[in-house]
Formats: structure tokens, sequence, C-alpha cells
């Protein structure tokens, strides 16, 4: 349990006006979280202040070595005006893969979860009202020794900031162009993939923006090594509906384990869905689209929740999925998901933390 100390801001900011132009990740709530760690002492100084820039030496490790990891998460506000979490603790304990891979210290689960909730309580006024808006969270970490030998760092600072981010969908689900990336990869075995660093995004940027260049959403990772099988795509996990059955990419160790993905599974299988976490080849899935097998195609992730595929391009091939609208199953598992996280359907699964 920490021992957290609370510094109020005495200059609140203006909170914003107008919900429907959040955006994501544009301006930040009154207060953040900081906790610093020294090898041989722990973590210490548990504390949250008013949220602001902080100084750093220019020969920080952080800066030249990228020892960096984070978290994304989202804070809901319900129609009573309750603050609720979802599945905090898995958001805690895959922080603590990535730290195991990247070199640093973990940060106990329960006290990952506390910092969450203290900050989120302080800025509880900052969980935006409005449909589909939400308060998302970004716990992060970063290597703070002063010097340029490359090694594990002795110290770091854990740092939780918070930005009231708009409805992804302001409109309703929007089905989205996809590029299967043939040239680029983003993770192989051994390496990064599965953890939450800035390096994986880092070396994904370039990409993207050509997608995005080409009138792509984002792109579809095939794995490092053979690129023939399907990963992920830039920010989320994805699934394929073939013939009534559900197709993702296993978690083994190139693929980010989303919080949402293991959601969707668990409501999968509840509703009587056989789910294969398997490797699939691209070319056995633009073959399943050719046969008209290929029924749905969703992203998953906190941002979008389930964001529907409409279009699949790979090496000149393109595969046209639910002829452009969105998924019967897509939309259900949209509407139960943001049920549960909103508080409009029952939390049966004890997936919800409340903010108290
Ligand atoms: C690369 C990548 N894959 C998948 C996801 C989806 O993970 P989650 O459902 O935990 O948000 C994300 C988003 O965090 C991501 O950045």
């Amino acid at each position: 349990m920490l021992d957290i100390k609370v510094t109020k801001t005495t200059h609140p900011k203006e909170k914003p006006q107008d919900e429907s132009k959040l955006g994501f990740g544009k301006q930040f709530s009154d207060h953040m979280f900081l906790m610093d760690y020294t090898a041989g002492e722990g973590w210490h100084d548990a504390r949250i202040v008013p949220y602001g820039p902080w100084e750093m030496d220019p020969a920080t490790t952080v800066f030249h070595y990228a020892q960096e990891i984070f978290e994304g998460m989202k804070a809901y506000r319900t129609a009573d005006g309750k603050i609720q979490l979802f599945r905090p603790d898995c958001n805690a304990n895959r922080f603590n893969d990535s730290a195991d891979r990247l070199g640093m210290p973990p940060i106990p689960p329960e006290d990952f979860v506390q910092a969450v909730k203290a900050l989120v309580d302080v800025d509880r006024d900052w969980v935006p009202h409005s449909d589909g808006a939400s308060l998302y969270i970004r716990p992060f970490c970063i290597a703070t020794d002063v010097g340029l030998g490359v090694h594990a760092a002795k110290h770091y600072r854990f740092a939780i900031i918070c930005a009231p981010s708009g409805a992804y969908y302001a409109e309703g689900l929007d089905p989205v162009r996809i590029y299967v990336e043939d040239e680029y990869i983003r993770a192989a075995p051994g390496l990064t993939g599965f953890t939450k660093c800035g390096g994986n995004y880092a070396a994904s940027i370039k990409a993207g923006e050509l997608a995005e260049e080409r009138g792509f959403s984002q792109v579809l990772w095939l794995d490092g090594v053979e690129k023939k099988y399907v990963e992920e795509v830039g920010s989320m996990n994805i699934m394929f509906k073939i013939d009534g059955e559900i197709y993702t990419a296993p978690c083994v160790g190139t693929v980010l384990p989303g919080v949402t993905r293991r959601s969707i599974i668990e409501l999968l299988k509840d509703w009587g869905y056989k789910v294969h976490e398997e490797r699939v080849a691209i070319a056995d899935i633009m073959k399943a689209a050719d046969e008209g097998k290929l029924e749905e195609v969703f992203g998953t992730g906190t941002a979008a929740v389930v964001s529907p595929v409409k279009e699949l391009d790979w090496e000149g091939k393109v595969a046209h999925i639910s002829g452009g609208h969105i998924g019967e199953l897509t939309q259900k598992l949209y509407d139960t998901l943001t049920g549960i996280q909103w508080g409009k359907l029952p939390d049966t699964k004890g997936w919800i933390v409340p903010v108290e």
C-alpha cells in the first residue's frame, strides 16, 4: 500500500467546454502522479502534484537508449455519476511484463492500481460526461540515470497523466481500410513485441505514415520472420470471422496481449463461438475473402474498443469485407463492451473497479 502525498493545484485549469471537440490526448487534467525508484531503496516518494513539466539532464538515459514503457487505460463516467475503471489489474500485470523485458523494476500491481485510482479520484471532475467520451489514463516509466553507458539504470520515474478524450466514433462505428505491410516489420521472436515500450511505436511510425498517405487508417503487421502470418494492427489486435468461427493471432511474444482482445475472447466463448488463437496466413485470409467466407474483420483496443474493417490491401490484392458495413457480431461486441464500461449493462464478469 502506497503512502501517497497529495498537493493540489492552486490554479485549476479551465475544463473543456465542448466535449465534442476533445479529440485524443491533447489536453491534460490538473494533476499527475509521480513516484521515483532508486536501486537498493526501491520505489519512494509516491505523490500527486499539479500537472506540469519537469526538468531533466540531457544525458538522462531514456533520451538515448529508450528504456521506457507505458500503459493505456480509461476511466468512465456512468449515467448516475459514478467513475469506474475497466480491468486495471490487467494493465498493471502487462506493465510488469514490459518492465521485466526492458530490465526495469516492477511495481506491485496493487500499488499501480492504487495510484491510478488515487489520481482519477483527485481529477474526477475531468472525467467527461458525454456519451462515449472518457478520461484516458497514461501510466509510464522512464530510466532517469544520467550518463551514456548502456546498462540497466539504477534510477527510474513512474508517472501517470490523464487526458479527457472524446468519443472515438462521433457518428457511429466507422469501418476502416487497412494496409497489410509487406516491407517493414514490427516484431520478431525474442524482441519486444509483447511489451508496451516506446521503441515499438517509434519503429512503426514510418509505415503508419506511408499507409495514411495512401488513404489507409492503419497497417496490419505480418510476422517478422516469414512475413506470412497476420499479427496485429498499429494500436489494436485483430480478429477474423471466417465461416462462423473466430481467428486471431496467438500472444506468443510478438503480439501485444490486449486487454480488449482478452475480454472479447471471453465474451465470444460465453456466446458459444469457437475462437482459434493460432497463426493464420494472410494468403488464407485473402482466399477466404475470395470464397465469400470472410464474414467480419475487426480490430480490438482500448481507444476504439472495436473497429470494423471494410478493406484489406495486400500486395496489390484487395479484400472487401461485409460489403463495407458493420458486421452483426462486431456491433454486438461493441455494444456489450461499451455497455459494461459505461455502466449501462451489468458487470457480470467482475471487470469493473469503481473509483470511490
Ligand atoms: C500494438 C497494440 N496492439 C494492441 C493494442 C490493444 O491493447 P488493449 O486492448 O489493451 O488496449 C494496443 C493498444 O494498447 C497496441 O498499442
